[in-house]
């Protein structure tokens, strides 16, 4: 018998591997995998373009109004394997991975208007299940019947290297002391806004993926989403 497809939400840091651990568990359960921490970054792009949002000011009002023009999905993309982010039809996949977006995305994200919309659009896609989801609030507020629950965790020093690896690699001009600030930031953002921030539910397994490597993290999950289907039997 097929088994029923579940719902899986990943939680956790900033930088500390979440997108990469829910595409690879998404291709081999061949689920949909939403990576929302895009959709909030789509967002913050906008509010850029527009001149909304820099490091020490943010037109909230303005956007706010603007949420119902801001029309944010996502296309596959066959070279990575991935889905891109659209923004109003427009592929925005490499813009929204910047610093300069990094920077203003964590404040973005503690605006109510902008998380209710976007958490309405989020329990859209996963309304049939067979999904795999990350961010920071989604086995807390998304998806709080999700039957698997993971937060993903690694230590700031790690998650500098990755995170300034993958941005180098990419060829953007920044220092690993940008990097560091930048994480540091936005964990304390994340962690202490008054709106969903992020927090580590009780029915989560923790993942510390500081000693794993991408292969060993991904069967062990693996591994939790089977237990799951035994113990349902
Ligand atoms: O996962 P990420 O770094 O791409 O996310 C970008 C920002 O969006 C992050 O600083 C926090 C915010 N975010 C959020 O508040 N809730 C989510 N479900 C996903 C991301």
């Amino acid at each position: 018998m097929q088994n029923k497809e579940i719902t899986i939400a990943i939680d956790g840091w900033s930088s500390c591997g979440k997108s990469t651990l829910a595409k690879a568990m998404s291709q081999s359960l061949n689920y949909k995998y939403v990576d929302s921490g895009a959709m909030y970054r789509g967002v913050a792009l906008y509010a850029l373009r527009k001149g909304w949002a820099s490091k020490n000011h943010l037109d909230k009002e303005s956007l706010i109004a603007a949420l119902p023009k801001i029309n944010l999905s996502f296309e596959y993309n066959s070279s990575t394997k991935s889905s891109d982010l659209l923004l109003n039809g427009e592929n925005v996949e490499n813009e929204i991975r910047t610093l300069e977006v990094s920077e203003v995305v964590s404040k973005i994200a503690t605006i109510k208007e902008v998380r209710k919309n976007l958490v309405q659009q989020q329990q859209k896609m996963g309304k049939e299940g067979g999904i795999v989801m990350d961010g920071r609030d989604i086995g807390s507020v998304v998806f709080p019947n999700a039957e698997l629950k993971i937060f993903v965790t690694a230590s700031p020093e790690i998650r500098t290297k990755r995170r300034f690896l993958e941005l180098t690699n990419k060829g953007e001009q920044v220092t690993l002391e940008e990097v560091r600030k930048n994480l540091s930031d936005r964990d304390k953002l994340d962690t202490s806004r008054k709106e969903s921030p992020l927090i580590q539910v009780d029915d989560a397994i923790v993942l510390d993926n500081s000693n794993l490597n991408q292969n060993e993290q991904l069967v062990l999950a693996l591994s939790w989403v089977e237990n799951y289907f035994d113990n349902k039997k």
